[in-house]
């Protein structure tokens, strides 16, 4: 503009309108190319880096182990993949939006200066230098506080978000303060870092504005002597004053994309890190689909040994052939192992040693998508409940291409269809976070349904754990009676405390003790041997 106003200063046959339409001009064309620039950096990077990164960390997440996901709290995998993929898209945004505008920008102060006053050069080169080599120091300084506060960040989600998980017993225990206090402390923390860090950018920030003003004021100095020399007017003092006022600004532009980049180090760190995880339970790569008999499918345990820990054995030496078709119950006390055995069915663990067959090949040697395919469960964790969605989608889990009509087949079978067509909006009715506006009994139940109706899905193991534990005697005698017909020709275990679950069902019956088969038989044999079961048997009154 100065350009401008000088241009028509010397030359006065150039008509003012003149200078108001060519700087109009100017104006557009330049906000024109900003907000094409924009759009274009928001089509081709922004949006689509965010939903790649996004979705990678969540198919990444899908692949890790149980045992990963154990490790650590759901609020903090959120908080690490949140805070890594905005960081990046931040700093990919700021590079190609900030850096060559910023780098265009000093050009063309630095230019004009340097043909006008070319004395002031060395000045402004030298102060560039230091004000650059300040700002690598200072942010060299501020990353190990960078890296505990991000680290604090993600225990900060972590945290608050398993207290909200657990919401209801933090208030009947009347807990709620003490983990407030818990929770101030970390804030505290937090806090008292932040502000040891922002003394760090003080220090720098003052040494760096001490060299912007020795420069602008050397500067200064400079044009007054080349003015009281003639060398200079003083429209061209103002000017070059302007530019230089501008360079310097511009320095802190390049300063504030610098502390930028390095504050995004530390989240883009931990999230390539956890991106770049090997899933330790993975397909090997062209690994052919089994073929699976049209009939049953069976499924064999060979001397399985497993610890979740090393020191501490939790299967050992487990042998047992469960034949397609058969209806296996497996009892024994709390902790004796019982779940850990159908986790490892489909691989939600690797046996440590020995092998587990299903339809006579090894496990490992399946795709792992089909081995998953081959079983129905019902976790003693629950069944799945997603937030907003409708009671058929909920009950459609496994398979969502169900008719609502096969969807009512499966709730009658596990006795929750009278429960839901009692609702308000019947089967449309929304499920809210952990199907927490039912009781454990229906939630129970729709875990079953869920189950039921996978099977038309090819699903040919049943695993059932503890899925009756919620319901009365009288309910769980319906459904067994119900799934009769479902079961027909399927691999079957149950696992169960309540004998009434398996007592009539099961084809055979094994206790399990510290990881071990202890006791093997039908019900009648067991009772006749006298051991754990028929003690269990009389104090449940089942005999
Ligand atoms: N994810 C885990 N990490 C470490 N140890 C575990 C894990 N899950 C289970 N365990 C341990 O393994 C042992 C067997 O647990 P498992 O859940 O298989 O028992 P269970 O027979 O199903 O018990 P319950 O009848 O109470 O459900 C227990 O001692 C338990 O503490
Ligand atoms: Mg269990």
């Amino acid at each position: 503009m100065v350009w401008a106003i000088r241009l028509c200063l010397q030359n006065r046959s150039i008509p003012e309108w003149w200078l108001i339409v060519g700087l109009l001009a100017f104006d557009s064309i330049y906000l024109g190319l900003d907000i094409s620039l924009n759009r274009l950096f928001a089509r081709r990077l922004s949006f689509p880096l965010f939903a790649r990164l996004r979705t990678t960390a969540l198919e990444k997440t899908f692949q890790m182990p149980l045992e990963w996901h154990q490790r650590q709290s759901a609020g903090a995998l959120v908080a690490k993949v949140n805070d890594g993929v905005g960081r990046v898209v931040q700093n990919g945004e700021a590079i190609s939006r900030e850096l060559c505008p910023s780098i265009i920008r000093t050009g063309f102060s630095l230019v004009p200066l340097i043909l006008f006053s070319v004395l002031t050069a060395p000045v402004l080169l030298i102060a560039m230098a230091a004000f650059c080599w300040l700002t690598v120091l200072e942010n060299r300084e501020r990353d190990g506080y960078r890296k505990g506060r991000h680290a604090k960040y993600v225990r900060d989600s972590g945290v608050f978000s398993e207290y909200v998980q657990s919401i209801q017993p933090v208030i009947q225990f009347g807990q709620a303060g003490r983990l407030l206090g818990e929770y101030q402390r970390l804030q505290q923390q937090i806090m008292d870092e932040g502000l040891e860090e922002m003394d760090v950018a003080h220090r720098f920030g003052w040494r760096k504005n001490m060299v912007l003003s020795v420069a602008k004021r050397l500067c200064q100095g400079i044009w007054i002597w080349q003015l009281r020399q003639g060398r200079l007017d003083a429209a061209m003092v103002m000017y070059l004053n302007m530019l230089t006022e501008e360079l310097l600004g511009s320095f802190w532009g390049y300063a504030g994309l610098l502390e930028r980049l390095y504050e995004g180090l530390e989240p883009t760190r931990v999230l390539l890190e956890l991106l770049n995880e090997p899933p330790e339970i993975a397909d090997i790569p062209g690994t052919p689909p089994i073929p699976v008999p049209p009939g049953g499918v069976s499924v064999d345990l060979v001397n399985v040994q497993f610890s979740y820990k090393r020191d501490k054995q939790v299967i050992r030496d487990f042998s047992l052939a469960i034949p397609e078709g058969t209806v296996l119950g497996i009892v024994g006390r709390s902790g004796s192992g019982k779940t850990t055995i159908q986790s490892l069915l489909s691989r939600l663990f690797d046996v440590e040693d020995g092998r587990i067959l299903v339809c006579g090949t090894d496990i490992r040697k399946w795709p792992l998508e089909q081995l998953r395919g081959v079983f129905a469960y019902v976790s003693q964790a629950g069944g799945v409940f997603l937030s907003d969605t409708s009671v058929a989608d909920t009950i459609r889990f496994a398979r969502p291409d169900a008719s609502l009509r096969e969807v009512v087949e499966a709730a009658k079978c596990a006795c929750i269809h009278d429960d839901i067509v009692r609702l308000p909006h019947k089967y449309r009715t929304r499920v809210r976070r952990g199907g927490s506006n039912f009781s454990k009994g229906q939630q129970q139940r729709i875990a079953l349904a869920q189950a039921l109706l996978a099977l038309k899905d090819n699903r040919k193991v049943v695993v059932l754990d503890e899925f009756t534990s919620h319901l009365d005697s009288e309910t769980e005698r319906r459904i067994l009676f119900n799934m009769a017909p479902w079961l027909a020709g399927r691999t079957v275990i149950i696992v169960a405390h309540r004998l009434s679950t398996v007592r009539h069902i099961a084809d055979r019956i094994v206790v399990l003790e510290q990881g071990s088969i202890v006791e093997d038989g039908s019900h009648e044999e067991l009772v006749q041997r006298n051991g754990w079961y028929a003690e269990m048997a009389r104090l449940q009154a089942v005999v």
